[in-house]
């Protein structure tokens, strides 16, 4: 049995996970259990991280500060919840310096990290590689003529995207052809976004229905987590403004067993060989954001992390320790090791502030009822907060848009939707809002 030697086998290590949200709160709850588990940091973390973990008021893109706590406090792996610090460098800030790179940084180089930190990156590694996307041109301010006229080859509706990270905001989808080339003279001349909008990406518009996929990867071997979908819009129906996500369910009725095996030949194992092929170092998830046109999968957009609040809904569903799996791959070798996945549904709603996206109060207090939630590993209605805090008086209150993630776990979609609505009233502060129509759309038949 060579694997039993060749998986580094880490008892008690001390972990630093870096975010605040719903993610990181589901991610925490998972690490807490492990038996590897010393004794977790989370940076800066929010109320519901402080019952699992230290909270440490930690800029996760201040480096140096990252560096120090890290090397004062004996943590041998950083788990990076969002993007940013990724994008970033993070990676390379511990592995150029000989004091740090002994500390485990899962996630990618920052040169990897721009397959999501550059749309037009992206698209050129999907086609390099022959990956299934949308067509597409991407242009800078002083290619407008070449790009007006790339627009007027395309059929409505148009996809515009600002190359750079623009904190969800980036992609404009409009009906017509002047509106389109408006859009695009904000992006590139007014720069709409900063400098995300140097460049655009120009694309066909795809239709169909999108779910979010994730693998684990050491750069070569790649395991595969549960999948999910989730639900961007305000409003219910699918309708009003974006915002970073209103309720997951995992696992996704219709990526069925013939559709996730053209995942995974036409999609995943194309990404992974192309990593490897360019020479990007890349060791952490990979989140392949992917839409189904009539049966056939395509790459909608990469992303470097795990999605939120699609962790709140697949983290609950790996029903084997995590934290062997974040070390063994940040180690370089998660060949032979398993994902084990719960064949339960979850169902994760989201309660946001009113107003959310757009302005909103922050400040008022959560009640939780007692008795709703069971939080230890067999607990069947979760809760992980995502933009709550701690007041002076010690009382919980909201803090950003997304406030608390409720998620169900049961044999089938339907039951696990029904305890999550349950235990979405179970949680109460002044203007909450969430969607009533979470998974109705996908409902399977049991
Ligand atoms: P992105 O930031 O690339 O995920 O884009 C945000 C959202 O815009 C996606 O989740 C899709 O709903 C939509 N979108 C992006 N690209 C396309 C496309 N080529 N066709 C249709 N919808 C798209
Ligand atoms: N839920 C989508 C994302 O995390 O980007």
């Amino acid at each position: 049995m060579p694997f039993l030697c060749y998986f580094a086998k880490k008892t008690l290590m001390n972990i630093l996970l870096l975010g605040s949200g719903g993610r990181e709160h589901a991610l925490a709850w998972k690490i807490a259990q492990s038996k590897d588990t010393d004794k977790l940091f989370i940076a800066p973390g929010n109320a519901g991280t402080s019952q699992l973990g230290t909270n440490i008021s930690l800029n996760p893109n201040d480096f140096p500060e990252v560096a120090l706590f890290a090397v004062r406090n004996n943590i041998e792996l950083i788990v990076v919840g969002p993007e940013e610090p990724l994008v970033n460098g993070i990676y390379d800030y511990f592995q150029s310096r000989s004091s740090l790179k002994d500390i485990l940084v899962l996630g990618p180089s920052k040169e990897a990290a721009q397959l999501e930190g550059s749309k037009a990156f992206a698209k050129e590694f999907m086609r390099r590689h022959n990956i299934p996307t949308a067509a597409y041109q991407s242009f800078t301010a002083n290619q407008i003529d070449e790009a007006e006229k790339y627009i007027k080859t395309l059929k409505p509706p148009y996809v515009l995207k600002a190359d750079g990270l623009a904190a969800g905001k980036g992609v404009v989808i409009v009906q017509d052809e002047d509106s389109a080339i408006t859009s695009l003279r904000e992006m590139l001349i007014n720069q709409k976004f900063g400098k995300a909008s140097d460049k655009v990406v120009i694309e066909q518009f795809l239709s169909g229905t999108e779910l979010s996929v994730f693998v684990i990867t050491d750069g070569s071997d790649w395991l595969m987590l549960p999948s999910a979908k989730d639900y961007k819009r305000i409003g219910e129906g699918d309708t009003g403004l974006n915002t970073g996500g209103m309720g997951s369910v995992s696992p996704v009725p219709f990526a069925d067993e013939i559709f996730m095996q053209k995942v995974r030949s036409s999609i995943i194992r194309p990404t992974i060989r192309g990593l490897f092929d360019d020479g990007l170092d890349y060791k952490g998830f990979i989140f392949f954001g992917l839409i189904n046109v009539n049966g056939e999968p395509y790459v909608i957009e990469y992303n470097v992390r795990l999605g939120d609040p699609e962790t709140e809904s697949i983290i609950p569903r790996v029903s084997n320790d995590l934290v062997p799996l974040l070390y063994n791959c940040a180690k370089g070798n998660v060949s032979g090791l398993q994902v084990e996945i719960d064949n339960r549904s979850a169902v994760t709603l989201m309660l946001v502030s009113g107003g959310y996206p757009e302005k909103y109060a922050k400040g008022y207090e959560i009640s939780i009822k007692e008795g709703v939630f069971d939080s230890s590993d067999k607990g069947t209605q979760l809760i992980f907060h995502a933009g709550t805090t701690t007041n002076a008086d010690g009382k919980t209150v909201t803090s950003g848009g997304r406030v608390i993630a409720v998620t169900s776990l049961a044999q089938s979609q339907r039951a696990a939707l029904k305890l999550s609505y349950d235990a979405a009233g179970a949680v109460n502060f002044t203007d909450k809002y969430f969607r009533s129509d979470i998974g109705l759309d996908i409902l399977d038949e049991q």
